[in-house]
């Protein structure tokens, strides 16, 4: 078990990439506390996963609730080892036409809450000598039409977790990021809709499919967590089957 004794905070881990990095980090070994607005969705979790889960019904964009988070997961586990910020809500527009509200909406649930919680997660990485997983984007670095306040977002973790990885290296303490393609809820509801736009969706990478996230992403977020990824930091990975070829 490569994440024995570890324990993790995952956001939005009710559903989708977050829900199979969750039974990924039971499956070997760690204690989950995980973070959903999703209250059924994350009922469902827990009582699959059993006592190595605590779900706490929480909304990620309201300040508070990061020390909230924090102190539930030491309070359950009574420590922390890693912090997976994946949660993510937003709504595409072009960027003239994207409004007050839709910036709110992905900065205040993709951006600020990651800054918040890793503030409140510090000290117990710190003494932990743990890891901190953010999300990057496909959309964010390729600047996708429509997905302006997405990709600003996403492009806004990815400057703070560099700052992250060179200030807090002598904490101890890493920061990468995964930047993913994966089949969850949000693309089989776009592909119900869109049915014609399926294959397309599937040819945006070399191997011309898209990722399932538990066989393909989670594998990673384990890898990251796990005492294999201790000299890596301040990293993008691109877990996209070829998608983005960073250099
Ligand atoms: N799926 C992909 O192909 C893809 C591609 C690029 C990046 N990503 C990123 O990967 C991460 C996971 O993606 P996904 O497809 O699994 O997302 P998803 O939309 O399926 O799941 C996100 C989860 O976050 C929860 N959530 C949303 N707002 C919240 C809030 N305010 N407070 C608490 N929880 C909240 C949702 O209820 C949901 O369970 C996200 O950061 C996303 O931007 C995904």
């Amino acid at each position: 078990m490569r994440l024995e004794g570890k324990v993790a905070i995952v956001t939005g881990g009710a559903k989708g990439i977050g829900r199979a990095i969750t039974t990924a980090y039971v499956g070997q070994g760690a204690r989950v506390l995980v973070v959903d607005v999703d209250e059924a969705a994350g009922a469902t979790l827990a009582a699959d996963l059993g006592e190595a889960v605590t779900f706490l019904a929480a909304d990620l964009s309201v300040e508070a609730n990061a020390s909230r988070i924090v102190e539930a997961a030491v309070a359950a586990y009574g420590r922390l080892d890693v912090l997976v910020n994946n949660a993510h809500a937003s709504r595409q527009a072009p960027l003239l036409e994207t409004t007050p509200e839709m910036w709110e909406l992905s900065l205040g649930t993709g951006f600020w809450p990651v800054f918040w919680l890793m503030r409140e997660a510090h000290p117990h990485l710190k003494e932990s000598r743990g890891t901190i997983i953010n999300f990057a984007s496909g959309a964010g670095l390729r600047g996708n039409p429509t997905q302006g306040a997405y990709a600003a977002a996403k492009e806004a973790v990815r400057g703070i977790s560099r700052v992250a990885a060179n200030e807090w290296a002598r904490d101890g303490i890493n920061v990468n990021l995964i930047s993913p393609l994966a089949r969850t809820e949000g693309v089989d509801a776009f592909i119900a809709a869109h049915p014609e736009q399926e294959e397309a969706l599937n040819n945006t990478n070399p191997m011309r499919r898209l990722g399932d996230p538990y066989d393909d992403i989670a594998p990673v977020a384990v890898f990251l967590a796990s005492g294999d990824a201790d000299y890596m930091t301040g990293q993008t990975l691109m877990v996209d089957g070829g998608a983005i070829m960073l250099r």
